[in-house]
């Protein structure tokens, strides 16, 4: 049950109910299992140090007003580089966040100002929509008094997530919003992963953006047409992320390594990768990766690599930018999605 905050917070005299408030949420990449997720097999996801801003502050107007003085921009962090985008197509789905948060605390007609900010790069399978999504219903909702429970942000967060992907997992969004690292079945099943040595992660954008829904519903056909192939590669998705999380409980990055390309092989065969990925993902191990795969949807998007040590990872992202990709180093974020008054 969302908790209703007493009024006055924070430390103020008036009996205003309404503030600005600040929420932050990060990225997200899959170790293994996306796509076969939908289909009811396991998913390892981690969320990362890419981070989507939310300010939200409530005004004596009528309706959900996304600022465009603030650009969403890609940061590419190997350069500094910053490149703004065309946002309309990103936009829709945050109203829609911020109306059925109205809509859940029951203050369907108040007006809300939304100023975003998102630094992770969009369709690229690092879950820019579920980061900015979960940011909008902590901000909007924190903003009017009520404190959604993750849970709550979780199932909420299912509408504007199903307006952009169609019928997604969830697993995109109970990342950014636990953080860390899960293991998710399915939206009952979500549960933290205890990892015994941060794998060393190099991220590498192909820089070629995809389609989720179209992605997915192009699996879920191919499911129901071809169930004998996809009997064989749900169990070995099942098996493959059995290997990775006891691979990250015992710190085994070989291991990791080999079960991702096994991965990548497995997202291959049912038709989601792009050469590009592919290209990305072979130059990353032939530069002494210990294992890469496409993470996220695919037909585009992002490849994550695990790295033997620092050194390694540097020759792995100059290879891959000669590649043409453009490489980011990321961390394991261990929060998830927070806002706080300002
Ligand atoms: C997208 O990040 C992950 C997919 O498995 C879709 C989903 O689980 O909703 C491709």
């Amino acid at each position: 049950m969302p908790q209703q905050l007493s009024r006055g917070e924070p430390g103020s005299t008036k009996t205003r109910e309404a503030y600005l408030v600040r929420a932050r949420a990060p990225g997200k990449i899959i170790l293994s299992g996306e796509h076969f997720v939908v289909l009811g097999a396991s998913a390892v996801a981690m969320a990362i140090d890419f981070y989507s801003e939310v300010e939200a502050r409530p005004n004596d107007k009528s309706g959900v007003r996304i600022g465009v003085d603030v650009p969403l921009r890609f940061l590419a962090r190997s350069d500094r580089a910053s490149r703004v985008i065309d946002s309309k197509g990103f936009l829709e789905p945050l109203r829609i966040a911020a109306e059925a948060t109205l809509d859940r605390i029951d203050r369907p007609t108040q007006g809300v100002d939304l100023n975003v900010d998102c630094e992770i790069p969009i369709a690229a399978g690092l879950g820019s929509s579920a980061s900015t999504t979960v940011a909008i219903i902590s901000a909007v909702s924190k903003s009017l008094g009520v404190e959604l429970g993750r849970k709550e942000i979780f199932k909420l967060a299912f509408i504007p997530e199903g307006f952009l992907h169609g019928k997604p997992s969830g697993v995109d969004q109970a990342t950014c919003i636990y953080g860390g690292t899960i293991r998710f079945k399915r939206p009952s099943s979500v549960r933290p992963v205890k990892i015994q040595n941060d794998p060393l992660l190099l991220l590498c954008d192909t820089g070629i953006h995809h389609e989720t829904k179209t992605l997915v519903g192009s699996v879920v056909k191919k499911s129901k047409t071809e169930k004998g192939h996809f009997r064989d590669h749900l169990a070995q998705a099942c098996e493959i992320s059995r290997g990775v999380l006891k691979a990250l409980k015992t710190g085994d990055m070989e291991d990791l390594g080999s079960l991702m390309s096994l991965n990548h092989e497995l997202l291959q065969r049912i038709g989601v990768s792009h050469p590009k990925l592919d290209r990305l993902v072979t130059a990353a191990k032939r530069a002494g990766a210990l294992g890469a795969k496409l993470t996220g949807a695919g037909g585009g998007g992002c490849i994550v690599a695990v790295c033997s040590n620092t050194k390694s990872r540097e020759k792995i992202a100059r290879t891959l930018r000669r590649d043409g990709g453009t490489p980011y180093r990321i961390s394991r974020d261990l929060h998830g999605v927070d806002a706080q008054f300002t």
